[in-house]
């Protein structure tokens, strides 16, 4: 019978029928004279198939390589009980033809290259490498994480907006901007998109986007990128604590929507098997408490060797060392005004700390960075005056408080960084396709 071409993720429904597979060699088994394993990948899976007698003799089989394609036809079965395949079946291959031939050696096995390889090797060839293993799962797991952030703010009615990444204003500090000449005048690519959603709440609501952010980071470190997936939301007549709820519940959504199917769940146990999705409430922590506790637990400014003070920067290593010996995700609210960005309202209790928060996740650190927003036309300007920034850029933002404000806040997560923490990556660069960080701006 003529064979129908299949996809490897729908061989199950193909049991004893005869098919046709196309995709690349991803693994290779000789076994004497008359019998090959080729371990295929298509993308959508991994399917074992076997050759047998005379479909081994050709000089097609005598010299396939890794990564070459080919075009397999023959019967799906089921594995015997005991034996161990992909998916539960494999291919009887009964004619197969090579499509594409790779050169095989070193070149064909870059995609295998260790993860303890010099790490500029990976990042020059990782174009190949994305084709490995545990490259690929952690783009897929991706894929699905993005798809679950869209359905859990659909699922709470937000609507999703795509706001512009060339822009003329900053939003976190004028030190991580990227300057380019735009037709002559300055522009910057964006830091976030915080300001620009503010401005949909009065026709649409609560708002979210998926975008790129870009931040000219001065390291290289384990968590930052020039460029990132930024997951932001906005959203009207909050509270702090609604704030924090939201964020809280996001996380927990996400995470077990993604758990909830069989793939995706799989490739995280693969990549992650200490992990069980989060279902306990996080832990809530007021800055001031994080301060004595690295005092408390004889943490240091690096700079100096002392004790940390009120006011003091928490920089990544002893805030990773705290989150990671809690270990839990911990909500750090009330920042000191000085150390948050300029839009962050000062408490009513304490106007030295603001209604700002960070979610601290095991292993990584901060994923999310949120906060209330100054509403009043007045207290926004001051804000303004003291950051010595000039106002004239931002006249649509600040319109935003002329023309019925009203209290709200929102937040961004870095989608490497979550990913990061859901996978067990050592660093974000594994996390997304082509990172981009102090040196590196190729593939
Ligand atoms: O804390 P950040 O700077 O906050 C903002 O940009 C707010 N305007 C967001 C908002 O309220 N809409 O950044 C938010 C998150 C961080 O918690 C982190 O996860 C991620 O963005 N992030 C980075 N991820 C990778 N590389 C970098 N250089 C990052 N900088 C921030
Ligand atoms: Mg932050």
């Amino acid at each position: 019978p003529k064979a129908k071409t299949i996809k490897i993720a729908e061989a199950t429904d193909y049991r004893d029928k005869r098919v046709r597979v196309f995709g690349w060699v991803n693994r290779l088994r000789v076994q004497g004279r008359d019998m090959m394993f080729v371990v295929l990948r298509d993308g959508t899976g991994y399917l074992q198939s076997i050759l047998n007698g005379r479909l081994c003799h050709t000089y097609d089989a005598l010299t396939l390589t890794l990564e070459s394609t080919v075009a397999l036809t023959g019967v799906v079965q089921k594995v015997p009980e005991g034996k161990d395949a992909p998916g539960g079946h494999e291919l009887i291959v009964d004619y197969w033809e090579v499509v594409g031939r790779a050169p095989g050696g070193d070149d064909a096995v870059t995609n295998r290259i260790s993860s303890d390889a010099d790490p500029s090797l990976l990042y020059q060839q990782r174009h190949l490498v994305i084709r490995g293993d545990t490259a690929s799962a952690v783009l897929k797991v991706r894929s699905r994480v993005m798809r679950a952030f869209r359905d859990h703010f659909d699922s709470k009615g937000y609507f999703e907006v795509t706001p512009p990444c060339m822009v003329q204003t900053q939003v976190e500090g004028g030190s991580t901007l990227f300057s380019f000449n735009y037709y002559g005048e300055e522009a910057y690519l964006t830091q976030s998109s915080q300001l620009y959603l503010e401005t949909c709440l009065p026709s649409m609501g609560a708002v979210f986007t998926m975008a790129e952010s870009y931040r000219a980071e001065k390291s290289s470190t384990r968590r930052h990128l020039s460029e990132y997936t930024h997951c932001e939301a906005e959203i009207p007549f909050i509270t702090f604590e609604d704030l924090l709820d939201g964020i809280e519940e996001m996380v927990k959504d996400v995470v077990a929507r993604v758990w909830a199917e069989p793939a995706a769940r799989a490739m995280i146990e693969q990549l992650n098997p200490k992990f069980s999705p989060p279902t306990e409430p996080f832990v809530r922590m007021r800055y001031a408490d994080a301060i004595k506790w690295l005092n408390e637990h004889g943490i240091k400014r690096e700079e100096d060797g002392k004790d940390f003070e009120f006011g003091d920067d928490i920089p990544e290593a002893p805030e990773r060392r705290m989150t990671d010996a809690i270990n839990k995700p911990i909500l750090l609210t009330h920042f000191p005004g000085p150390i948050k960005a300029f839009y962050m309202p000062a408490t009513k209790e304490d106007p030295r700390v603001t209604e700002s928060v960070d979610l601290l996740m095991p292993g990584v650190g901060e994923i999310v960075g949120g906060s209330m927003r100054i509403w009043d036309y007045e207290d926004l300007k001051a804000a303004y005056e003291r950051e010595g920034l000039d106002t004239a850029p931002y006249y649509w933002y600040l319109d935003q408080r002329k023309y019925g404000s009203c209290p709200h806040g929102g937040f961004g997560l870095g989608i490497e960084r979550f990913l990061a923490w859901l996978t067990d990556r050592f660093t974000v660069k594994e996390c997304c396709l082509y990172p981009r960080f102090v040196g590196r701006c190729q593939p």
